[in-house]
């Protein structure tokens, strides 16, 4: 698959990704079984994964979106930007993060930083895919769906560029 200037193959497959979602959605309904949580979802990555996630959430819940950008190409600009569009209120919630994936973690270690100063009642992260990178500093989260290698990846909300976020699949960077 060519995308943009680059070519790439897949990597993991719609089945997988949907079997594993399924599972990760009832371990949430079962731990948050009365809990009411509240999905923040940070746009623009994980709008296709929390799209197909919540509905595998048959509990009370409720879900939101946000913002929130470091990345330009293939490699992060190490610069985080605002937190835009919290528009719940979290105090005292039970706060699930929905994020497409975890490079160096830096996005992640900002949101939870931000959200955390609401004082919510609990606060979990379920994330698509974490690269080793942010595994190798001991980052750890509640909902992993796959670990995976330091390769960029596109595909399933991911894009390169703008590109690519409609595939059904997740694709790899092909080495040229
Ligand atoms: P971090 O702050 O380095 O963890 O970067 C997190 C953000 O960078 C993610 O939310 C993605 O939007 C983007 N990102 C990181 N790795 C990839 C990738 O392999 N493909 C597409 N986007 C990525
Ligand atoms: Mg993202």
């Amino acid at each position: 698959m060519f995308v943009k200037d680059r070519n790439f193959k897949i990597f993991i497959h719609e089945s997988q990704i949907q079997n594993r979602i399924a599972e990760l959605g009832k371990q949430i309904c079962t731990d948050y079984a009365d809990k009411n949580p509240l999905f923040i979802v940070i746009l623009n990555g994980a709008f296709i994964f929390a799209a197909d996630l919540i509905r595998h959430i048959d509990i009370d819940s409720e879900i939101t979106f946000v913002k929130y950008s470091s990345y330009e190409g293939m490699e992060s600009t190490g610069v985080v930007d605002e937190l835009i569009g919290l528009d719940a209120d979290i105090r005292e919630r039970h706060i699930i993060i929905v994020e497409d994936i975890v490079d160096s973690g830096m996005t992640m270690r900002e949101m939870l930083d931000d959200l955390k100063k609401y004082s919510p009642a609990s606060l979990e992260v379920v994330t698509l895919l974490q690269k080793e990178k942010s595994i190798a500093i001991g980052q750890k989260f509640q909902y992993t769906a796959f670990q995976i290698g330091d390769e960029f990846v596109i595909g399933y909300g991911l894009d390169y560029d703008q590109k690519g976020r409609n595939f059904k699949d997740i694709y790899i960077v092909e080495n040229e």
